[in-house]
Parts: structure tokens; C-alpha cells; sequence
């Protein structure tokens, strides 16, 4: 069976430097906020080329300490524009920060609509969550400019966008706060789940610190209670350990050659698939995709997919329902003017192909010919 993804062959390819890692940890004495941790927040600040930020236990609670830190949900009327066609905990998220979600549609590049975001602010709007869907930025600049118009705080969700561009700056970089995931499959992965925040702002660091962390103040030092075990303000338990922080280390070194191993996969699927009756992702001139996922579109998924199967070929579907469809966001109102017209059509026919960076050619090349025959008898 070709997997959509799998970390096996990876996992081969570096155990002895991750399993040497491990080792040295576990005999370091330290299982919490030691060496590797350090190393690792340094690290990775210094490839998304940002100032500030910290890790955490995993995207969701980048989400939801980033809200928290901005106040975002401090008042039950408090509404963040987003997308529908995401990841639940982008929602779940400013649902347990105590604020709503409000949607805007998405264009047919999957990204938020810039045109919808000026007409869904009201007073209650805090803030907007872009979301770098599959790995390609979305118009950072335009937002922040709406953002800065309308004193809205903004949140990137770059849980799938790991390295992606925009005019050569790193996505997270933008707005307040840039929240990642480490969860296995995405760009940097660990062994199990993990996340980090990005800002450029000293106090909001300190803040996530705290929250991070019982509310324990980590860097004031005329607090008297700081590094007691006291808290400031209330907080929650969100710590990536030494343990994962010691393969992410690993893991850190080799990105460039994952997202390079990623792009070439990508490019061959967008050379093979060319004149086939598939919507195929673009990339935007002055953008650097990552492709966390390949996604397609056409209206015959089920059908395709199908026979891909029996073919031994597995495709995923991110994401097959919109979150607004879901039983547990219902209450969430879609505005009447914005019927989500995009996000619901490409919800029915999106599917992503396989692509890992240990996936071989053979097996690409088995994907894209299998896929080109299916296409034909459809
Ligand atoms: C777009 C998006 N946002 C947020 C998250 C949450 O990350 P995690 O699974 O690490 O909590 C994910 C990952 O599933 C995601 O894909």
C-alpha cells in the first residue's frame, strides 16, 4: 500500500542519532525545561527568523494560550474570523478561549478570502485566525492591513506551514502570535504531540510563559514570587518535554531537506497531472508552499478514490466536512450574507494525494500513472 504518509522509513533513516539523543537525555537528569528544550525554543526562533516565542504541548494549546494571552474570549461576545475549511482545533480553540468563530469563505487557492474579512467586523470582532492551509501562506499582507485598520489582533495558524514564505518572510511572523503544531505527520513532526508560539513582543512572551505554566511567573525579577511556585495569573500545564524536545533537536537540523524532498514531489505532481480534468494546487508568485498536503479537487472524489484504493494507493481527505456542518459547531451561525459558498463545493470534491519526504519515486510515479488511468475512465 503507498501511504498518504508514514514516519517508518524516517524513523530508520535517523535512529541512531535520535535513540543517541534520547539516551543522552534521559541520563541528563531532566525531563522538564533542561537543555533540550532550550536548544530546541532557541533553534527553532532562529529558522522562522523571530524574536520571541516558547513550546508547548501541542498546536491546539499554541491556539488557545495565544487567545488567552491576547484576552481574546474574556467576554462571551467576543468573535475571531476564521475559515471553515480547517483543522477542528482551529475552532475548537476560540471556542475554549471563551470566544465565537465567526467564518469567512475561502477563495480556490483554500485560503480565507481577504474580500470577506471587512464585512464580517463588528465591535465584537477581537480577532482574526488566518490558517496557511497545506502549507501555502495565506495574504498576510492584506490582512494585517485590514487587521491595523480595525485594531484586530491577528493569530497565524501555521500548524501546516512549517518554513512557508511570503516575500521571504516566514509565516508567524506577521501577526501576534504564529502557532505551530509538531503533531507527527506535519513539516517538523515529533514522536507524539507538541506545538509552539511565535511573537515579536517581550511582554507577550512573558505572558505565554506564564500560561504556559500554571501562571508561574518565569522573568520578573522584582516579582518576589518569581520562579515560586506561585501563580500571577491563571494558567494551564502546556509543556513539551525534554524527551520530544530531544528528537525535535534531531529533527530541527534536517528541515530544509524535508521541505526540499516535499517540493520536488510536489513539482512532479504538478508537471504529470497538468492536463488532467484535477484542480491542482498553485503556488503564489511570490510564495514559498511547503506542501505539508497536496490537495486536489474534482467533483468525482468518492469515485476516484475508490478505484485509487483498489489499487493499493490510499487517499486522505483534510477536511471532508466544513466545521460549520459539524454537529458540535452548529451553533456557530454562518452569516447570511456569506453563504460559504467555496468552502462547502470544495468540501465535496478535495482530497490529497500521498506526499512524505521518504516517499520514493517509484511510488510517486506509481501514484501519478495509476491516477492518470482512473482519470480516463471517468
Ligand atoms: C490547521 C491546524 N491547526 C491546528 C492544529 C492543531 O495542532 P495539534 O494537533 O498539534 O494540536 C492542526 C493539527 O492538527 C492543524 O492542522
Amino acid at each position: 500500500m503507498i501511504k498518504t504518509w508514514s514516519y517508518i522509513k524516517e524513523y530508520q533513516n535517523s535512529r541512531k542519532e535520535i535513540l543517541n539523543s534520547i539516551d543522552k537525555t534521559l541520563k541528563s537528569g531532566n525531563l522538564f525545561f533542561g537543555n533540550q528544550l532550550h536548544k530546541f525554543e532557541k533553534n527553532f526562533l532562529k529558522h522562522n527568523k523571530t524574536k520571541y516565542g516558547l513550546a508547548v504541548g501541542s498546536g491546539t494549546d499554541a491556539l488557545i494560550i495565544s487567545l488567552k494571552a491576547l484576552g481574546v474570549g474574556n467576554n462571551h461576545n467576543d468573535e475571531v474570523i476564521t475559515v471553515s475549511n480547517t483543522a477542528i482545533p482551529t475552532v475548537s480553540a476560540i471556542t475554549t478561549a471563551g470566544a465565537k468563530a465567526v467564518f469567512a469563505d475561502i477563495g480556490n487557492d483554500y485560503l480565507i478570502n481577504i474580500n470577506n474579512i471587512q464585512k464580517l467586523i463588528n465591535k465584537n470582532t477581537k480577532a482574526i485566525i488566518p490558517v496557511h492551509l497545506y502549507g501555502h501562506p495565506c495574504d498576510m499582507e492584506k490582512i494585517c492591513k485590514i487587521a491595523k485598520k480595525n485594531n484586530l489582533k491577528i493569530i497565524e495558524d501555521c500548524a501546516q506551514s512549517q518554513g512557508a514564505t511570503l516575500n521571504n518572510k516566514k509565516v508567524g511572523t506577521f501577526g501576534d502570535f504564529g502557532c505551530f503544531s509538531f503533531y507527527p505527520t506535519k513539516i517538523l513532526g515529533a514522536y507524539g504531540d507538541g506545538g509552539f508560539i511565535t511573537t515579536s513582543s517581550l511582554k507577550m512572551y512573558n505572558k505565554i510563559k506564564r500560561i504556559r505554566f500554571y501562571g508561574i511567573e518565569q522573568n520578573d525579577k522584582k516579582n518576589k514570587f518569581n520562579k515560586k511556585y506561585y501563580a500571577n495569573e491563571h494558567g494551564i500545564n502546556s509543556r513539551l518535554d525534554e524527551l520530544h524536545a530531544s528528537i525535535l533537536n534531531v529533527k530541527l537540523n534536517k528541515i530544509n531537506s524535508y521541505i526540499s524532498k516535499r517540493k520536488k514531489i510536489a513539482n512532479i505532481y504538478l508537471k504529470e497531472l497538468k492536463s488532467t480534468s484535477l484542480k491542482l494546487p498553485n503556488q503564489k508568485m511570490n510564495c514559498q508552499h511547503v506542501y505539508h498536503l497536496f490537495t486536489v479537487y474534482h467533483p468525482q472524489r468518492e469515485l476516484i478514490i475508490k478505484k485509487l484504493r483498489s489499487k493499493n494507493i490510499e487517499i486522505k481527505i483534510y477536511y471532508p466536512f466544513p466545521i460549520h456542518k459539524m454537529k458540535a459547531y452548529k451553533n456557530i451561525k454562518v452569516n447570511k450574507n456569506f453563504k460559504l459558498l467555496v468552502t462547502e463545493k470544495m468540501g465535496k470534491g478535495i482530497f490529497s494525494l500521498p506526499l512524505y519526504p521518504e516517499l520514493t519515486m517509484t511510488e510517486v510515479y506509481k501514484v501519478v500513472k495509476t491516477l492518470k488511468t482512473v482519470l480516463k475512465t471517468i
